[in-house]
């Protein structure tokens, strides 16, 4: 029986952090033997946010060689940029002419980035959509919401599409997105009578989804907290980041609760550390005898135990060029010819004919 098709996106902004690691990559790893998985990195969205070009082109290759060094593995996997694939270009003109400026504009994704562009700050608690509306139609300044942030549905629902890709592991931050995928498929489905598009559904890690807190005593870990370890982060800077880690007093007396910032560090712990030194801090905290020092120190030399070997992996495949070329190259050739297939069923559906 043919594997099911697994495919998964990824905007080529900033590095990767242990939240990504533990989050979401580890998990492609491990799909890799079971399904026929598809991961490419989305250029062509991260150009809705016109970022500078030679930053682009830097970002792209450095987040390739992340996952590539993570263990993401080009004979296991479809590995491709996405604008190597043209067809990815065309269906998305063709996709859009069934695609609502309305419903578009209702995406809180779109929302958010909108409100960015024309400097205003983040929605609040019943806000007047009417008057943010207006405001994208008449802003007339220099201040504009370009028509590929509106699109960025369509765009993703055409990578995933395309690809007649069923499973999709994103976050929770993509459920709405991938929503819209569904409507999109069955839409065009049954306005030309057809079963060409599946549905594709969020793909759950289950069990094996994990949170990994940040080093500030707060949430999760995150790009836009502040609070992140770099898998790149060579080991100077990552200890610093660790023995600056926010915690608490200490225990006043045995047993006692342990607070969030702690938490934190226990949790990070469980990821990285051997369950007998857990076991061993978990003691320490509850006889109060836990010096946090030596809790970070022993931390901080266990996450670089998980993240030396793919910071060495990150440099060696940086600094051959080559080997990136044959990867993409490669990637692009099998995602074009999927690609290709259903664009040309597509033209057909819709009644883009030659003579
Ligand atoms: N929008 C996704 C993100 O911001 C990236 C993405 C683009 C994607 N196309 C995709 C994810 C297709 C899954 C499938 O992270």
């Amino acid at each position: 029986m043919a594997k099911e098709i697994v495919l998964s996106g990824i905007r080529s902004t900033g590095n990767l952090h242990l939240g990504n690691y533990y989050g979401a990559l580890r998990n492609f790893v491990r799909m890799q033997d079971d399904y026929d998985c598809n991961f490419f990195i989305a250029d062509l969205h991260a150009l809705t946010t016109n970022p500078d070009p030679q930053q682009l082109h830097a970002s792209v290759k450095q987040i390739l060689a992340e996952y590539l060094a993570a263990g993401l593995d080009p004979e296991k996997s479809t590995i491709y940029i996405q604008s190597d694939i043209p067809e990815v270009s065309e269906l998305y003109l063709l996709l859009n002419m069934h695609v609502g400026i309305g419903e578009l504009m209702r995406t809180a994704s779109f929302k958010d980035k909108a409100r960015k562009a024309l400097g205003i700050g983040p929605a609040t608690e019943g806000a007047d959509d009417e008057a943010f509306e207006h405001q994208i139609i008449g802003a007339e300044t220099n201040k504009r919401v370009n028509a590929g942030l509106l699109t960025y549905p369509t765009l993703m629902a055409v990578d995933i599409l395309i690809q007649k890709a069923t499973k999709v592991p994103v976050g929770k931050d993509q459920e709405q997105h991938l929503e819209l995928t569904r409507r999109f498929a069955r839409r065009f489905n049954s306005f030309y009578g057809v079963d060409l598009f599946p549905e594709p559904q969020n793909y759950n890690f289950g069990a094996a989804a994990v949170k990994v807190p940040g080093l500030d005593g707060s949430g999760k870990m995150g790009k836009s907290e502040g609070n992140c370890i770099y898998l790149i982060d060579d080991p100077k800077v990552l200890r610093k980041k660790v023995m600056r880690a926010v915690t608490d007093e200490g225990p006043k007396e045995p047993n006692q609760p342990v607070s969030q910032p702690v938490a934190n560090l226990f949790s990070l712990m469980e990821l990285t550390s051997a369950p007998e030194v857990v076991a061993h801090y978990r003691q320490a905290y509850a006889d109060c005898s836990i010096r946090y020092g030596d809790l970070k120190k022993q931390l901080a030399e266990d996450i670089l135990a998980v993240t030396t070997p793919i910071r060495e992996r990150i440099n060696d495949i940086l600094a051959n060029e080559d080997y990136l070329r044959r990867v993409v190259a490669d990637g692009a050739e099998r995602a074009r010819a999927r690609a290709a297939a259903t664009l040309a069923e597509v033209r057909q559906v819709m009644g883009i004919r030659k003579f």
